[in-house]
């Protein structure tokens, strides 16, 4: 049986996006739960400013409370030298750098254009590969930008290669506000799997328009493993407006289980976890 990952973003990329900031105790009691379902990554930490993103200002404690299973990797996101110091001392395992395809986009999501956030990265890449510690790269708005309208599968490729060069081990193609659709995701993928090895790429679809579990079709069957998710359909991106939440983790697995591959999850666990989720939700999201 053919197996696919799900990176689990929820306690990241599903909560930093919530009207409701979660206490640190609910964040770390949710990724205990998902410490149980099988996953080998989960992302649950972000070390930007609290300023541009209050809702992942615990990152550090959310790290030094949760229990720990070996086999599984947590990872935070780190704009900056500054976020992978803070990342470092909190103990993160894994750490990612997040650029964009487009330049509207990357103004608003990190206040650089995409070559400055890319030169921030860099020094990122080279501290944690010194310390042996796994650097995953974003790609944003690989279909469409809320500011700059449709970007095109070169300029996604152009910063895929970037970051693949700079060191990351795997670069996740963000649909960041889910207008894509199975052509759109495979004509970008084309172009994607010239520059970096298909092996290498993960995809990220956010579910805006109910075509995520459409685009991660494509996705298998131009050789992607490995999709990122967020349990209970958690968040969207706070500097894209009209994000919805990202793919929902039960229903991607559910969806894989249907097609015969193995994700190695235990769907009892990640239906647990999808209520816990979504009792964490701004009461407007209930
Ligand atoms: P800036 O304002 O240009 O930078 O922000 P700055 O250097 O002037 O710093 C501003 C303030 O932030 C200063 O504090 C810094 O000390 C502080 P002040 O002097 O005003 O008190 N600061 C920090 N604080 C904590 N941790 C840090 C840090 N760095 C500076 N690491 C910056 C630039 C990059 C910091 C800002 O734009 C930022 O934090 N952006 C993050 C935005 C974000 O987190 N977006 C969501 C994640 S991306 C995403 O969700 C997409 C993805 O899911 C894929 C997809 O769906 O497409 C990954
Ligand atoms: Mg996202």
């Amino acid at each position: 049986m053919d197996t696919v990952e799900i990176y689990e973003v929820g306690p990241r990329d599903g909560l930093q996006n919530e009207a409701r900031e979660s206490p640190v105790a609910e964040k770390v009691a949710l990724v205990d739960t998902l410490s149980t379902a099988g996953f080998r990554r989960i992302e649950c930490a972000s070390f930007v400013s609290p300023k541009w993103v209050p809702q992942m200002a615990g990152s550090a404690e959310v790290l030094a409370g949760i229990t720990r299973a070996p086999s599984i990797r947590y990872a935070a996101l780190t704009p900056n030298m500054r976020g992978f110091e803070d990342a470092r001392a909190a103990g993160a395992d894994e750490v990612a750098v997040f650029g964009s395809a487009s330049e509207g986009f990357s103004r608003a999501n990190v206040n650089a254009s995409i070559d400055e956030a890319l030169e921030r990265f860099a020094p990122v890449v080279e501290a944690a590969r010194a310390i042996d510690l796994p650097v995953r790269g974003y790609v944003s708005c690989v279909v469409e930008c809320p500011y700059d309208g449709a970007v095109s599968p070169d300029a996604v490729a152009r910063v895929a290669d970037r970051l693949f060069a700079m060191g990351c081990y795997e670069i996740s193609l963000g649909d960041t506000i889910g207008q894509g659709t199975p052509d759109a995701v495979a004509r970008m993928l084309l172009a994607v799997r010239e520059v970096v090895p298909v092996g290498r790429l993960a995809g990220h679809f956010h579910d805006t328009n109910g075509r995520a579990l459409d685009n991660i079709d494509a996705a298998l069957a131009l050789g992607l493993r490995v999709f990122d998710a967020a349990v209970g359909g958690l968040g969207g991106c706070p500097y894209a407006p009209g994000a919805a939440g990202n793919v929902a983790t039960e229903a991607v697995a559910a969806h894989l289980a249907r097609l015969g591959y193995n994700t190695g999850l235990d769907l009892d666990v990640i239906s647990k976890a999808a209520d816990m989720a979504r009792a964490m939700r701004g009461a407007d999201k209930d």
